[in-house]
């Protein structure tokens, strides 16, 4: 599905591709990159976020945001979306982060994580993108004696 919130204008601009741009840091990273002039594309499948959370994009920034709905576990959604979007560079932020989720349905975290960022390196490389932000919790499990 692929839709655009707000009402597109020519930019020369350029254009970043926010994955995960539905989400907590997301959206917060589309409206910064609005407002500095950046052209963006979000692509999310909701599967912890909302469309709504877009809309909120366009009208903070007062810019279009193109939204392009995708799982990116399917690698043919996203070569087409590099295919229908001029992307430039990307920040991914697409994922599942909660620990006792990921402990719960393993296999769900390792196709979600592994999976979509894989599709995506792919992609980005038959496309000629080469630059990317890759966001990463780093949480440290276990209950140590002592913490240093
Ligand atoms: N929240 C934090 O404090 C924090 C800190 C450092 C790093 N991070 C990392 O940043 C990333 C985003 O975190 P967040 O807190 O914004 O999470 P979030 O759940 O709010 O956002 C993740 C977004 O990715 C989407 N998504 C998940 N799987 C998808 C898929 N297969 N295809 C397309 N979209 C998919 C979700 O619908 C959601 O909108 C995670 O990788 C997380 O580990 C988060």
């Amino acid at each position: 599905m692929f839709g655009t919130v707000g009402q597109m204008t020519s930019s020369n601009d350029r254009t970043i591709l926010v994955t995960g741009g539905a989400g907590y840091i997301g959206s917060h990273t589309a409206v910064a990159l609005l407002e500095r002039g950046f052209d963006v594309v979000i692509a999310d499948n909701f599967c912890n976020s909302s469309p709504l959370a877009v809309d909120a994009v366009s009208s903070l920034s007062g810019r279009p945001v193109r939204l392009v709905h995708v799982d990116l576990t399917d690698l043919d959604a996203v070569n087409d979306l590099f295919t229908s979007c001029a992307v430039d560079a990307v920040i991914h932020y697409a994922g599942l982060k909660a620990v006792g989720e990921s402990v719960e349905d393993p296999l769900r975290y390792y196709r979600t994580n592994l999976v979509s960022t894989m599709n995506l390196l792919e992609t980005m490389a038959a496309h000629e993108v080469f630059e990317l932000v890759f966001s990463s919790s780093a949480t440290v499990y276990g209950d140590p004696q002592f913490v240093e």
